[in-house]
């Protein structure tokens, strides 16, 4: 949703402003500009498109300004346009500003600042934010900003520059942003992966404070002026995890990485004949609870509804998940002792943050499951257990998903103990199954030319149903969303039962059925459903753990694993078949149309 940038010391700042941008495109990607200071003269260029059409822009320019920020947009207000683009500037020209985030009083602001004498040009809200600052500006940033946030209602990450003072100023409400330390220079992004090749020092910005870039240092201040100490954190993600590394696409470089993000995610959590998941202890709380409830959306979401799986077979302890988005405004009958899950790649997911806010609200521990250290997900839960992903740039999740249900289970297998229902064997069954599965990931990604074969089928089609069972179902849903996200082709998950209550009258020659079955209790009902959807000319593609013989489908055996385990595995399973089918229809990967990354809005 919008990725800012900036950077303040002795160096040209438009070429690190542009990979920053570049490094941030996943989260928007409809305009691009930049702004810099030279001379006392602000200087503003800025175009619809990518940031390589910026890039283009900026080809012949002479600037050798060293303070600006940059954006890549993610419209919100305002359709994309050259207009709309930010940065967005001062009546006077002297004071500008990026934004990624929601002003919800635009309105009222807008008609205020018109009656004062402002005059508008773009359609965007974050217009009215510069406006607002320039209204209370007398030659200080910080002292201007302190005052013009107090009219602003929503949400907002702010990097602002004036012509007359060297500094940046930051704002951060609701929409991360994230200093990064370097030596004689600072800079800011929306997160940690595009500074990860300038350096690994930075301070994860807390709501509501306000920070005061300079060369040689910076300073934090809350909402009064009154100085914060903060932490300088290093991270341990490296520069050339935020690269392709030779791959076409991050999201196939991504997929490839899930052997290795398993097994760190299982590190120090699973010894010889331990499971330990120190993260998720909570006490004499966990014997006695009654319930889960669970915060996600999208991908996350797919993988709650796993986790609610795993908590119900192997905790007998009831499970509530429900989309973020539905479940923050329902009123559902509230049990206790009750603990929340929030899981959440960024951490920073608008209408997940409000599940969180509402089951603190009630008072309920919370357990974060994020991948982003410092993220709001980290900061505002009780607990935190994180994925080690590394991280993630392609808009659609992959390894993220893997890795939280991996965590999930892991839980689940913790809880279990606790709750005195994993026997000694069980846990060294789960033991071995859990580290085979790397091995297994590795299996499955061995098999891509299959799965590129069965992609070049795919393309040929407008429609295709994936079916499943239980947890295959949940396969299914996310197998959909992948498909549909990146390839464009109109994509149905259904449970295996329920394709005869509606959905069948769908499926005519040829139309693809793409089925997943790891579970034998359910293989003969799945049979029966796979025979419905043959006899009215479907055609079944069938990824199972199972040995089953059907000539008449298409099968593609996966490695043998545990039921609750499959769900891992057939991750990848779906993520390479949507990948390769989106290649085959010439699709731009990394960038779906019309969605971004963190979805930091509501
Ligand atoms: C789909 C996808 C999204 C995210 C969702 C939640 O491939 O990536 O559905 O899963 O926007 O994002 P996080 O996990 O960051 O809260």
């Amino acid at each position: 949703m919008c990725g800012i940038i900036a950077y303040i010391g002795n160096k040209p700042v438009m070429p690190i402003l542009i990979q920053g941008l570049q490094r941030l495109e996943y989260r928007g990607y409809d305009s691009a500009g930049i702004a810099l200071v030279e001379e006392g003269e602000l200087t503003i260029i800025k175009t619809k498109g990518s940031v390589d059409s910026l890039s283009d822009l900026l080809r012949e320019s002479k600037h050798q300004a060293v303070y600006g920020i940059g954006h890549t947009r993610w419209a919100t207000h305002g359709v994309p346009s050259d207009t709309n683009a930010h940065p967005h500037a001062s009546c006077d020209n002297k004071l500008t500003l990026v934004h990624n985030g929601i002003i919800e009083n635009y309105k009222e602001l807008r008609e205020q600042l018109i009656s004062e004498g402002h005059k508008f040009i773009s359609e965007t809200d974050t217009e009215i934010v510069v406006h607002t600052i320039e209204k209370y500006y007398q030659g200080n940033l910080e002292e201007a900003v302190i005052k013009g946030i107090q009219d602003l209602q929503g949400a907002y990450a702010l990097a602002l520059i004036s012509a007359q003072e060297e500094k940046i100023v930051l704002v951060r409400k609701q929409s991360p942003l994230i200093i990064g330390v370097g030596e004689g220079e600072c800079y800011a992004a929306s997160d940690i992966p595009a500074l990860l090749p300038y350096t690994k020092k930075v301070v994860i910005l807390e709501e509501g404070d306000i920070a005061i870039l300079r060369k040689d240092n910076f300073q934090v201040i809350n909402s009064e002026g009154k100085e914060k100490r903060v932490e300088v954190i290093e991270t341990t993600w490296d520069a050339h995890l935020a690269e392709k590394s030779g791959y076409p696409h991050f999201m196939l470089k991504e997929i490839y990485e899930q052997p290795t993000v398993l097994k760190d995610t299982l590190r120090e959590r699973v010894s010889e004949d331990q499971l330990l998941l120190d993260e998720a202890d909570l006490g004499d709380l966990i014997p006695n609870l009654r319930k889960v409830y669970f915060g996600a959306c999208g991908t996350a979401y797919h993988a709650t509804l796993v986790g609610k799986l795993y908590l119900e077979t192997l905790c007998d302890l009831e499970a509530e998940t429900e989309v973020a988005s539905e479940f923050r405004y329902r009123d559902v009958p509230w049990v206790k002792p009750a603990v929340g899950i929030i899981v959440s790649q960024s951490g920073e997911t608008a209408d997940t943050l409000g599940v969180l806010s509402r089951l603190k609200e009630l008072s309920y521990p919370v357990i974060g499951i994020t991948n982003v250290i410092g993220s709001s997900v980290s900061r505002e839960s009780d607990r935190t257990i994180y994925t080690r992903a590394g991280p993630e740039i392609s808009v659609a999740s992959t390894k993220a998903y893997t890795s939280q249900m991996l965590v999930l289970l892991l839980l689940a297998l913790s809880w279990s103990k606790k709750r005195n229902k994993l026997n000694y064997e069980k846990e060294r069954y789960y033991i071995k199954e859990l580290k085979e599965l790397p091995f297994k990931a590795q299996q499955v990604l061995d098999k891509s030319e299959l799965f590129l074969e069965i992609a070049r089928e795919l393309k040929e089609v407008k429609h295709l149903f994936y079916l499943g069972r239980l947890q295959d179902y949940y396969t299914a849903l996310e197998g959909a969303l992948k498909m549909k996200e990146i390839s464009y082709l109109h994509a149905e998950a259904y449970a295996g039962g329920e394709l005869k209550h509606g959905p069948l009258a769908l499926i005519e020659n040829n139309t693809p059925v793409i089925a997943f079955l790891s579970n034998k209790s359910i293989a003969p009902k799945m049979l029966s459903n796979f025979e419905e959807v043959r006899s009215r000319g479907g055609k079944i593609y069938l990824f199972t753990t199972l040995d089953i013989k059907e000539s008449s489908f298409r099968i593609v055996k996966l490695p043998d694993s545990d039921m609750l385990v499959s769900p891992i595995l057939n991750g990848l399973v779906l993520q390479l078949l949507a990948y390769y089918t989106a290649r085959e229809c010439g699709a731009s990967i990394d960038k779906p149309r019309n969605l971004a990354k963190s979805v930091t809005v509501e």
